[in-house]
């Protein structure tokens, strides 16, 4: 019997392909990086052929460590929303439009008002965000009528590399739900959504499960990257979902916070209850009749990538994690407004600007670097409130992504949440997640929570710092009055930039 199970990853940063047993263990891990390209302020753009080039190579190095005989079931997670057009003959029209892209707000406006706020919210579950793929297929046709007058075949990022691996055409429906075209509740395309975005049916993927089997590696798939032909690839999840299900969290009531380039708090439900003001995302669940409930920040780990890359370039991470370590809780009176890429939860808004408030001369860049930290989690801090206004009310959270590699970042993030985090047996929880469904999906386990039983395992777990929760609640309204503070002003540098 087939051994192993291959989760691929299209992440923003890099696709990888890692091997995992049944015990969750890795057995080999490859991966390689993608460019990011910003040609105008909002925009956010990745050429479509790097992800295939980046997973099929990851994919090559893998299986020279293990045998293809040996590999059971692929499953495929990635970043969501990502807009890929294909022409007829599958070609890639333009670069992806992606998840962090801020350019279609005037789409989501005109649709919001077409549909009906409340209707909206309860067919997609969410306020339409510029992020969605819907809105970015309005833009190109209002924008690049050339481009446009050749669509054929609109795919997620993950799903372009099925398609390289299958031909087929296929989206899982937790990733689908990102597309913002679905019927949430029911689990499939809406008629409504598509006449009212005047999008064509036939452009988009068939909808399978997140463990359907949805499609089997091809000739041309097993030529590319040392598949056996025939293997199956099962339908996956986007990151968010995928990761949910890496990190053990299916049921309702359990949690996770994700502070990697973006930041997202996400739970697991068994109905179909949207926000009833759309400020968070309820999608389709991993597992068939489940739901889940997700807030995102769009730059939070990445905001400190930023202040290295740009301010601290050559300091290392470690050095950056002494710098914070150094200073006070509260980085002796800066905040940081963690809005570098715009923000969607809790405030939806393309326009908002990244800032840090209360310098003085006494300030250095260790405060900075901690203000940043602190920024994030309290923007973290937001997404569990919103979180708990929908009755989710978790008493301790799973904690992932770049920041729950800092000690310094890890406790203050306990601090800030109030409650027990805890980490599990992978950084790769994404790339695992999509393995555990294609070990469901091919029947080696009964269902997903059982395969989490086998494939998950809890690690340690940080408590919070009594001293820390009262004085990071102190703080905590403090940083949550910035935003409306300088939100007419992000909106008058956006203006003046044109
Ligand atoms: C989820 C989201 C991000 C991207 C990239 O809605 O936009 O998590 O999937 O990680």
């Amino acid at each position: 019997m087939s051994k192993y199970f291959i989760g691929i990853d299209v992440s923003t940063t890099a696709s990888k392909a890692l091997v995992f047993d049944e015990h969750g263990t890795v057995i080999a891990s490859k991966g390689y990086p993608h460019d990011l390209s910003t040609p105008r302020p909002l925009w956010s753009e990745q050429d479509v052929e790097q992800w295939w080039d980046a997973s099929s190579k990851a994919l090559r190095d893998v299986l020279r460590e293990v045998s293809p005989d040996d590999v059971a079931a692929v499953g495929l997670t990635g970043q969501m929303h990502g807009l890929t057009l294909l022409d007829k003959d599958f070609r890639p029209l333009r670069p992806a439009i992606l998840w962090n892209d801020q350019r279609s707000a005037a789409q989501c406006q005109a649709v919001t008002e077409k549909i009906g706020a409340q209707k909206l919210y309860q067919l997609i579950g969410s306020l339409m965000l510029p992020g969605f793929t819907a809105p970015k297929i309005k833009w190109v046709q209002e924008n690049e009528p050339d481009i446009y007058a050749q669509v054929a075949h609109v795919l997620l990022p993950k799903d372009y590399v099925r398609f390289r691996l299958s031909r087929a055409l296929v989206c899982d429906v937790a990733d689908g739900s990102g597309i913002a075209l679905m019927d949430i509740g029911k689990r499939q395309w809406s008629d409504e959504m598509l006449a009212a975005m005047e999008i064509a049916r036939a452009w988009l993927p068939e909808l399978c499960e997140s463990t359907d089997v949805s499609a089997y590696v091809s000739e041309e798939g097993a030529a590319a990257t040392g598949l056996k032909v025939g293997t199956p690839i099962v339908g996956g999840a986007g990151d968010q979902p995928a990761g949910g299900v890496g990190n053990g969290v299916v049921s309702t009531g359990q949690a996770s916070l994700t502070i990697g380039t973006s930041g997202v708090a996400y739970a697991a439900n068994d109905h179909y209850a949207p926000e009833p003001d759309g400020r968070l995302h309820t999608f389709c669940g991993p597992m068939h009749g489940t739901w889940f409930h997700m807030g995102v920040m769009l730059s939070a780990a990445g905001s400190l990538r930023w202040l290295h890359d740009e301010v601290l370039p050559d300091k290392s991470y470690d050095e950056l994690n002494t710098m914070a370590e150094r200073v006070p809780r509260g980085a002796e009176g800066l905040l940081f407004a963690p809005y570098l890429s715009g923000e969607r939860h809790p405030h939806p808004d393309p326009y908002a600007r990244g800032s840090f408030v209360g310098l003085t001369l006494r300030h250095g860049v260790a405060h900075m670097v901690r203000a940043v930290m602190e920024g994030v989690s309290f923007g973290m801090r937001d997404q569990l409130e919103l979180l708990r206004g929908l009755g989710v009310n978790p008493s301790e959270a799973v904690v992932s992504g770049g920041a729950a590699n800092s000690r310094v970042w890890r406790q203050l993030t306990t601090d800030i949440m109030g409650i027990p985090l805890y980490s599990v047996n992978t950084t790769e929880n994404g790339a695992l997640g999509a393995a555990i469904l294609a070990a469901v999906g091919i029947g080696r386990f009964k269902d997903v929570p059982t395969a989490c039983s086998q494939m998950v395992h809890r690690m340690d777990t940080i408590h919070p710092d009594s001293a820390g929760v009262t004085e990071y609640e102190r703080l905590y309204p403090t940083f949550r009055d910035l935003y409306p503070a300088l939100r007419d002003t992000f909106r008058a540098l956006a203006a003046f930039e044109g």
